[in-house]
């Protein structure tokens, strides 16, 4: 009798639904989490309805075929195959069913079901691909900013290497080459390095705006932060802001998304630009903590701080205090759910109206 109890206890509390049908199929035992899922009471099912009627039109037929194979572990069995049933109001509920013959000394009576309902599961991947969708519309405002300095960057560079070109075509034309020949070599090494720092200032845009599969791997920071500089300096430069990077030696990797972490700093950095009314001064500085373990970046900038009415909103979705056109409000938001991701950290370490400094935290080395 004990153990009987016991084994009703079992059926009862489990979490996932538990349903048995006689040879006839019609279901003898629902338990309370199956009748939760499919909004029925045991007394509305049991000898009433039959495991079909609790799935969509050919659903059963599948199921019942996957039983018969063995593919799907093994004779008379199923292991958590994925599968659509239907609540007693006609909703589609995904599930992962194990289902099994139970016999009595080699004669079959009947089957056993264990369904898991995957509605939660589905909501949370769902709101998975949100998020990534929200990371790649902050990506492409922070490209778009990007662009038009990119493009200034670029061009300057190509008119020096056309002039250069031109002036050594001059000396082929003068037959001057033998005679000038360190001018002309000069004249090409000057165009070879311009051509190779546009392809970089490229390359690093192309690798940045990629909407590449997240992937975890050891970052230096020290490359990080360059390559962010590469692309962003020329925007500098533009608005007046003299860029200021000091990176430790021998800072330890962090372990990490590369292209997110650069997406965080890129964000960082255009907040401190646009912080900054006229001439000012930005510091990108990285480093160490040995006593917390914990590689830090700080993005200080001398604009005009955050306010105390401001602060506790900042790293909200869509709040921005810019005028349109200027922000969206989707950056600092983005920043904190990468750092999050990462297992590290966002704060503001201070602002006054001098300036302001905002630190990356990464707790996960290697
Ligand atoms: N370095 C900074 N200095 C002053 N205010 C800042 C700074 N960074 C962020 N903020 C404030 O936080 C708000 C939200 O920033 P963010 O999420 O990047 O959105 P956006 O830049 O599109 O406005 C900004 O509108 C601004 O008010
Ligand atoms: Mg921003």
């Amino acid at each position: 009798m004990k153990k009987y109890k016991f084994q009703e206890q079992i059926i009862n509390r489990s979490m996932n639904g538990i349903i048995a049908c006689g040879m006839d199929e019609f279901i003898r035992i629902i338990n309370p989490a199956a009748q939760e899922m499919f909004g029925y009471t045991a007394a509305q099912v049991v000898g009433k309805k039959k495991m079909k009627d609790l799935m969509p039109a050919g659903e059963n037929e599948r199921i019942v075929e996957a039983l018969k194979s063995e593919r799907y572990g093994g004779k008379d069995r199923i292991n958590m195959i994925e599968a659509v049933m239907q609540s007693g109001k006609g909703h589609q509920i995904p599930v992962r069913v194990s289902a099994t013959v139970m016999s009595d000394a080699g004669d079959d009576n009947g089957l056993l079901f264990c369904v898991r309902d995957l509605r939660e599961m589905r909501r949370m991947e769902r709101e998975m691909a949100d998020q990534e969708k929200t990371l790649h519309q902050d990506k492409i405002m922070s490209l778009g900013k990007l662009a038009a300095s990119v493009v200034h960057e670029i061009n300057n560079p190509l008119s020096g290497i056309l002039n250069y070109l031109r002036l050594m075509a001059k000396l082929l034309d003068k037959g001057q080459i033998v005679e000038k020949q360190d001018k002309f070599s000069s004249f090409l090494d000057i165009a070879i390095s311009e051509i190779s720092r546009c392809s970089d200032i490229l390359s690093n845009l192309l690798t940045f705006s990629r909407k590449a599969p997240i992937s975890y791997g050891p970052v230096q920071v020290k490359d990080l932060v360059e390559r962010c500089v590469k692309i962003s300096n020329h925007k500098f430069e533009l608005q007046n802001i003299q860029l200021h990077v000091d990176i430790e030696d021998s800072i330890p990797n962090i372990l990490a998304d590369a292209n997110q972490i650069q997406q965080c700093l890129i964000n960082l950095m255009f907040n401190a630009m646009d912080a900054i009314d006229g001439p000012g001064q930005v510091w990108l500085t990285a480093g160490f903590d040995s006593g917390k373990q914990q590689v830090f970046i700080h993005v200080k900038d001398s604009g005009k701080g955050i306010s105390q009415k401001v602060l506790p909103h900042i790293f909200e979705p869509f709040f921005s205090t810019k005028d349109e056109g200027h922000g969206v409000g989707l950056g600092l938001s983005t920043v904190y759910g990468i750092m999050r991701s990462h297992g590290g950290d966002i704060r503001v370490a201070d602002t006054s109206e001098k300036g302001t400094c905002f630190v990356l935290e990464f707790n996960k080395l290697v």
